[in-house]
């Protein structure tokens, strides 16, 4: 993790070079944040970026993919509940679900030819490009061990990270005193240094304000596992093998554990241990247990870095000059879980 961490610092900067660009002009949020990560996972697993930052369409179009994909896994399958409807996709599920991953596949499918090619050549020869991508081969991985390593890694990493730092701006621009207080946290630990991973850890604000995104819009708001034993919950008797579904949202909105649950105040984070690493149950945003996010050491610190940049170099407004307050905050039911309408802000330099 520590090693790729110039990777990371590099796609907020390029984010940031954009930005000054696109001032004064409508961003859509969603899209910039997707195919920075695309970029920085690109650049971990394949030593390269994946989309140009300003092509909206090519970015739509990987997005679209990705989306697909996840939709498919999270679609209900008829077999599942009635087992006679086994080994026929009466849905075209199956169909679609092949379709997306031949789609996500032939991203990189070039990439791994080209790179098996390269490891042909003489041994002296091969280049050493110290990404994941050199780690598989190297171990011998097959394309389609290659294939479904990666698949787990691009839709996990870009949905997930997009949906929260959506959340985060929208949150922000709706309350001031929070952004104008996140501000001068990252103005009086950053004071005009470049912005790098070891420094984010010291902004204890930033990442309470993170927390309570994470609390209040999970971008996985249920957790499907299997009961491994028979067990009791409250009066429930929840026989081994059944599927069940961890709320989380549900969690995070609970008036029983939270004061006002669904007001945004990084506060209740402040001076708190609570913490998102499994063992605090009433905030579990990455799960617990063996099954927890494998991302998470990642994802903490690319949505810390991300959000410091935005904040820190950027006044944001809404297109017309729109009033935050009667911002749309419907959410959409969806893996990750989406804002209805997706986030346009305008940039302007600080
Ligand atoms: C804010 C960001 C993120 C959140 C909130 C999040 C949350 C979660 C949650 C709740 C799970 C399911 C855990 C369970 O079943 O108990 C999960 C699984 C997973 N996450 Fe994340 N995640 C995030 C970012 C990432 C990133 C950046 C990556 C990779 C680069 C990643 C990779 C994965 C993978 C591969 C799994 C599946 C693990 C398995 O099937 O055992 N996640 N994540």
């Amino acid at each position: 993790m520590e090693l790729f961490a110039n990777k990371r610092e590099k796609g907020v900067l390029d984010m940031v070079d954009l930005l000054v660009f696109k001032q004064g002009k409508v961003v859509k949020i969603g899209n910039l944040v997707f195919s920075v990560v695309f970029n920085v996972l690109g650049n971990i697993c394949f030593s390269r970026d994946m989309v140009k930052l300003d092509d909206e369409r090519g970015t739509s179009e990987m997005k679209g993919h990705i989306w697909k994909f996840m939709e498919c896994g999270t679609t209900p399958i008829l077999a599942d509940f009635f087992p006679i409807f086994d080994g026929i996709d009466i849905q075209g599920q199956k169909k679609k679900a092949k379709k997306c991953l031949d789609n996500l596949f032939k991203v990189w499918e070039g990439i791994i030819k080209k790179r098996r090619e390269e490891q042909h050549c003489n041994e002296s020869d091969v280049k050493k490009h110290g990404d994941f991508l050199d780690l598989m081969l190297a171990n011998g991985f097959s394309d389609d061990q290659i294939n479904y390593m990666l698949l787990e890694i691009f839709p996990a990493g870009t949905g997930t990270l997009t949906s929260t730092i959506e959340w985060a701006m929208a949150e922000l621009l709706r309350n001031k005193e929070v952004l104008n207080k996140l501000y001068s946290e990252l103005k009086k630990v950053i004071n005009s240094n470049p912005i790098q991973e070891s420094t984010i850890f010291q902004l204890p604000y930033l990442n309470a304000c993170i927390k309570e995104v994470l609390r209040l819009h999970p971008p996985i708001a249920f957790l499907p596992h299997y009961a491994s034993e028979t067990c009791q919950v409250m009066h429930y008797t929840i026989p081994k093998d059944s599927l069940v579904f961890v709320n989380l949202w549900a969690i995070g909105h609970d008036p029983k554990i939270w004061d006002d649950p669904f007001s945004f105040k990084p506060e209740r984070f402040l001076n708190s241990n609570l913490d998102f690493k499994g063992q605090d149950f009433e905030f579990l945003p990455f799960g617990a247990g063996r099954r927890m996010c494998p991302g998470l050491p990642f994802a903490t610190k690319q949505v810390h870095l991300i959000l410091a940049c935005l904040v820190y170099h950027f006044e944001w407004s809404l297109p017309n000059d729109g009033d935050p307050l009667m911002l749309d905050m419907n959410e959409k039911y969806a893996v990750p879980l989406q804002r209805e309408k997706p986030l346009l802000l305008v940039p302007t330099r600080k």
